[in-house]
Formats: structure tokens, C-alpha cells, sequence
């Protein structure tokens, strides 16, 4: 065998599972087919190209722009009149991007992994191993012990509705946009929905939401999503709930898009936005891997099938990240790689996904961990709930951001913690302590009992657990 582990792309999944596996000692070969302008090699996934990281620059540099247009004369400060150079703007996403995927190629080196450039396939199941086909830039045959999956996934489109990536956009075309668009109309108001639509309205366009489920941020607290909803809607998103889309039609070139749908109370409506983007779930992104050829199934949505550990249904072949169940997030693929590599070492690592955090990256950003109220109501759990306001927090007042609140919930019997919703400043930091505390089996006491620093935002966790037992000191 040429390795001990051969991993099949080197997205937030991948690459994390080659490192970990590299540092416990075995031999491993990763391989990743995306390419930068150049043709050169662009680790990093979905996550580092055209998802987490770019969004959180342009996240950034719209809220920049958004602040110091509107929000600096409470301060005291005077702003002449502010230029967006859009250009700039995305030569600096990209460049953030850039040092990303640099600084994967670095980590591989650091660590003794062989990292090659191009599309892998499974060739041959052979004595003891696999055999990989790579081809493109580092054309080669490969043997390994084990192979890890780590493909990812690709956007969902509209039946009939292509990506063109200029007016019909997924993330990738939502990411590079040259001009900001009049009028941009987003198809899912899920997590890719609200934080690009976030950007493009910050820079100006006039931002329709079109989604289908009668009900807002389903996966979230209900009164987070309720106060999210509010403060969106203030902010100028024209979010519209329970709509159907009947037709997309872009225009002749460079023309507008055309929509006609039915609204929540079944009227039909029509809308023409100068860009679209489709952002209705992802899916799990497996063509040309010829799973078939050692015999690794997938499901009837296209998931590799895996048990619990990431295991397929063929000894030695394992699975992570967006192209299995659980959610499509870097880090539940990160830890999926981290366990993987050391169950291969013969450690036992455990991968619990009721404390692996959300946060969608708007402003006020939004973060959870654990159970929502409407979940431990629906599983008939007796429950306390304490929550505290960041208007009542002397560092969000400092700040200016008073947006929001923390919220913790508690077993009414044992006190542990069952989750905490936060929506507000820096919500995507604080809720790291409620991950901790949870992996810990914390109870609310423990939080309120803990020295946090005066002032912080995280005061307000502290404050929240604290009102769980009805003995807020601050409000
Ligand atoms: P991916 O990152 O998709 O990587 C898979 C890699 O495999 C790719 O590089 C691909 O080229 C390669 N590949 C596929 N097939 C082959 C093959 N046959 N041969 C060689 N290489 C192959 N998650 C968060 O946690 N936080 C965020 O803030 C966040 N923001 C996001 C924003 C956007 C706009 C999007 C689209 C996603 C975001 N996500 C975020 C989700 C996150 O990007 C994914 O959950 C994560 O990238 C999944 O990692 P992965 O390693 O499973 O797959
Ligand atoms: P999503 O699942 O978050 O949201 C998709 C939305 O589209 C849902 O609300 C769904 O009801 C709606 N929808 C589906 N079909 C529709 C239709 N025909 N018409 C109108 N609405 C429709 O998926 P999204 O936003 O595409 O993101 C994919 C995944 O990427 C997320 O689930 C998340 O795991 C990951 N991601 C994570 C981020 C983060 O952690 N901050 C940021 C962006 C993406």
C-alpha cells in the first residue's frame, strides 16, 4: 500500500481528518480537485472558497460600510460622505480566501501530508486496500489502507432554474457579484438567504425574500426567530413567508428576472429583481467518486450512508462532513474528521451533535446550542426558562448594541442545561460558553455562580442562567 489513509477532498472535513491522521503517526494522501483563477490547487472546500470564510469578509466589510454610513453620529463622530469600491471589496474577500487556502497548503506540508491536485475516484477494491484513480494536475494511482469521503456538497437549484452565476446565482455568483444589483430577489430565507442577503442589501440593493414554509428560521428558538424577524424587517429585508414559486424566468441578456408565485394567502404575484439567488438547501456532492466500484451506497437524497462512527457499509471506507446526515456546518465536519483519524489510530473519540453550536453570522448575529423551547415542549420535558435583555447589559449600551437577548434552558428538576439561544452582539462568542458548559453536563448555577468579567456581553449568559431561577441582579 503507497498509504495507511487516502481523503477524498480537503474541504473544513478533509483536510482536518489528513492533519489529525498525519499527527497520530500514519501515512496519508489527500486529494482536492478545486482551482484558483490560475489553475493552481484551492483547499479549503466549499467553507474557504465560496462559503464561510468569504462571507464572513464580505459580512464584515458591508456592516463596516452599513456603520459608517448610518451608525457613527450617535458617537460623535462626523462622517463626509461614504464610497463603496466594490471592486476592492471583493479583491479583499479574495485575498482573505487566498491566505486560507495557503495556509492549508502549508499545514499539509508542516504535518508530512501528500497533498494532490485533481479529481479522485475509486478504481478497484484490492487486497488489503483501495485502489484511487486521480486525474487533472497531479494525475496519479494511489493504493491506501483506508479511504475517508470528505466530498461535500453543492447548491440545491429550482427544477428547470440553472445557476448562470451572473442572474441566477447560488452562493458562488452571490459572492463575486461586480455591481450591486438594484433589485435582488433570494429564493429560501435559510441561513445562505439572510447572510448574503444581509451584504447586498447593506450595499445598497432593495432585498426581496421569497420562502416557502409558512414559518420563520424553523430550526431556531421561536422567540429568537420572532425577534430576528423584526429586526430584519426594520433593517428594510422584504421577507415574505408560505409563498410558492410558480416560474423564474431571466430575461434576454442582461435583462432582469422575472417571478411569478403565489403568496401565503395564495394570491399570484410577480416580481423582477436585477439578480436572483436560489439558496433552498444544499446537497450532498458525490458524481464521479464511483462509490459503485467498491460498493459504498448512498441514500435515496444522495447521503453516503454511514453508522454513527462515519463508518460505510465497506470496511475501511468512511464518510464526513456535508456528504453525510447531521448538519451542513465546517466544525460538525471538522470533528467528524478529528474522529475519524483517531478511531483509525485506535482511540475512541465521541462526536456528540446536541452540542455542536449554530450561528448565522446577520446582525444582530444569531447563535444557539441544545434544545429549542418548542423542541423540549414537544418532548413533554419540564423545563425552567431564564432570559436577559442586552438592553439591560453595560457593555452592549457601551457598544450601542442593545439588540436582543440571552436565553437558557434548564431541566426544572436537575437544572442541566438544555440549550441557550442568544441573538445580539457578538452572539457567534458567547455562545462558546454554553457549548462548554453543556459538554460539561453544567447546570444553570454553575453559569451564575461563575465570576464573569464587568463589563462584558458575556455578563449577559451569566444574567440569563441567573433567571432561571427568577433572580436576575440586573434587570
Ligand atoms: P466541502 O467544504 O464542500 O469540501 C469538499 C471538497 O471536496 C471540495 O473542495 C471539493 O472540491 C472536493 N471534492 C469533491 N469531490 C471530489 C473528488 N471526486 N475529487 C477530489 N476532490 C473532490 N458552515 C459553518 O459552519 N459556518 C459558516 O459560517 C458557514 N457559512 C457558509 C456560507 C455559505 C455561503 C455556504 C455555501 C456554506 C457555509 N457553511 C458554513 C457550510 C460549510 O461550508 C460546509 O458545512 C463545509 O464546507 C462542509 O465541509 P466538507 O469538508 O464536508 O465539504
Ligand atoms: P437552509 O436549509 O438554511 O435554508 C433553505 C431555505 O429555503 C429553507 O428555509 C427552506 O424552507 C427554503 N426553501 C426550500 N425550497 C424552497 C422553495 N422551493 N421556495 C422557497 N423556499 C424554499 O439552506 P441554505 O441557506 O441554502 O444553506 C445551506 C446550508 O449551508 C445550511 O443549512 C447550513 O448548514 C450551511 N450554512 C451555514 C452557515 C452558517 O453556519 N452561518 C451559513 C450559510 C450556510
Amino acid at each position: 500500500m503507497d498509504h495507511d489513509l487516502i481523503v477524498i477532498g480537503a474541504g473544513p472535513g478533509g483536510y482536518i481528518a489528513a492533519i489529525r491522521a498525519a499527527q497520530l503517526g500514519l501515512s496519508v494522501a489527500c486529494i482536492d480537485e478545486w482551482s484558483r483563477d490560475d489553475g493552481g490547487p484551492a483547499p479549503g472546500g466549499t467553507c474557504t472558497n465560496v462559503g464561510c470564510i468569504p462571507s464572513k469578509a464580505m459580512l464584515q466589510s458591508s456592516e463596516h460600510y452599513e456603520h459608517i454610513g448610518h451608525g457613527m453620529a450617535e458617537h460623535g463622530i462626523e462622517v463626509g460622505s461614504v464610497k463603496l469600491d466594490l471592486a476592492r471589496m471583493l479583491a479583499r474577500k479574495q485575498q482573505v480566501v487566498r491566505q486560507n487556502n495557503d495556509g492549508i497548503l502549508y499545514l499539509f506540508k508542516k504535518n508530512k501530508v501528500k497533498f494532490l491536485h485533481g479529481r479522485a475516484a475509486f478504481a478497484a477494491k484490492v487486497d488489503g486496500g483501495f485502489e484511487i484513480e486521480v486525474s487533472g494536475a497531479d494525475k496519479a494511482t494511489l493504493r491506501a489502507r483506508h479511504v475517508i469521503v470528505a466530498t461535500g456538497s453543492r447548491p440545491r437549484a429550482l427544477p428547470g432554474v440553472e445557476f448562470d452565476e451572473k442572474r441566477v446565482l447560488s452562493n458562488t455568483g452571490a459572492l463575486a457579484l461586480q455591481k450591486v444589483p438594484e433589485r435582488m430577489g433570494i429564493i429560501g430565507a435559510g441561513v445562505i438567504g439572510l447572510e448574503m442577503g444581509s451584504v447586498w442589501r447593506r450595499l445598497g440593493a432593495k432585498v426581496t425574500v421569497l420562502e416557502a414554509l409558512p414559518e420563520f428560521l424553523g430550526a431556531a428558538d421561536a422567540q429568537v426567530a420572532k425577534e430576528a424577524m423584526k429586526q430584519f424587517t426594520r433593517q428594510g429585508l422584504d421577507i415574505q413567508l408560505g409563498v410558492k414559486i410558480a416560474e423564474v424566468k431571466p430575461a434576454a441578456k442582461n435583462g432582469p428576472v422575472k417571478l411569478r408565485y403565489a403568496d401565503a394567502k395564495g394570491a399570484e404575484q410577480t416580481l423582477e429583481v436585477d439578480a436572483l439567488m436560489v439558496s433552498i438547501g444544499r446537497v450532498p456532492h458525490t458524481e464521479g467518486l464511483q462509490l459503485d466500484k467498491v460498493g459504498v451506497k448512498t441514500d435515496e437524497r444522495g447521503f453516503v450512508v454511514v453508522d454513527g462512527d462515519c463508518r460505510t457499509e465497506v470496511p475501511g471506507v468512511w464518510a464526513i462532513g456535508d456528504v453525510v446526515r447531521g448538519p451542513m456546518l465546517a466544525h460538525k465536519a471538522e470533528e467528524e474528521g478529528v474522529a475519524v483519524a483517531e478511531r483509525l489510530a485506535g482511540q475512541k473519540p465521541h462526536v456528540d451533535f446536541n452540542t455542536v453550536p449554530w450561528v448565522i453570522y446577520t446582525s444582530p448575529e444569531i447563535a444557539w446550542v441544545g434544545q429549542t423551547e418548542q423542541a423540549l415542549k414537544a418532548a413533554g420535558r419540564a423545563y425552567k426558562s431564564g432570559s436577559f435583555p442586552f438592553m439591560a447589559n453595560g457593555r452592549a449600551r457601551a457598544l450601542g448594541d442593545t439588540t436582543g437577548f440571552v436565553k437558557m434552558l434548564s431541566d426544572a428538576t436537575t437544572d442541566e442545561i438544555l440549550g441557550v439561544h442568544v441573538i445580539g452582539p457578538m452572539a457567534s462568542e458567547l455562545i462558546a460558553e454554553a457549548a462548554v458548559a453543556m459538554e460539561f453536563k453544567a447546570s444553570a448555577e454553575d453559569i451564575a455562580r461563575i465570576c464573569h468579567a464587568h463589563p462584558t456581553l458575556s455578563e449577559a449568559m451569566k444574567e440569563a442562567a441567573l433567571a432561571t431561577d427568577g433572580r436576575t441582579l440586573n434587570f
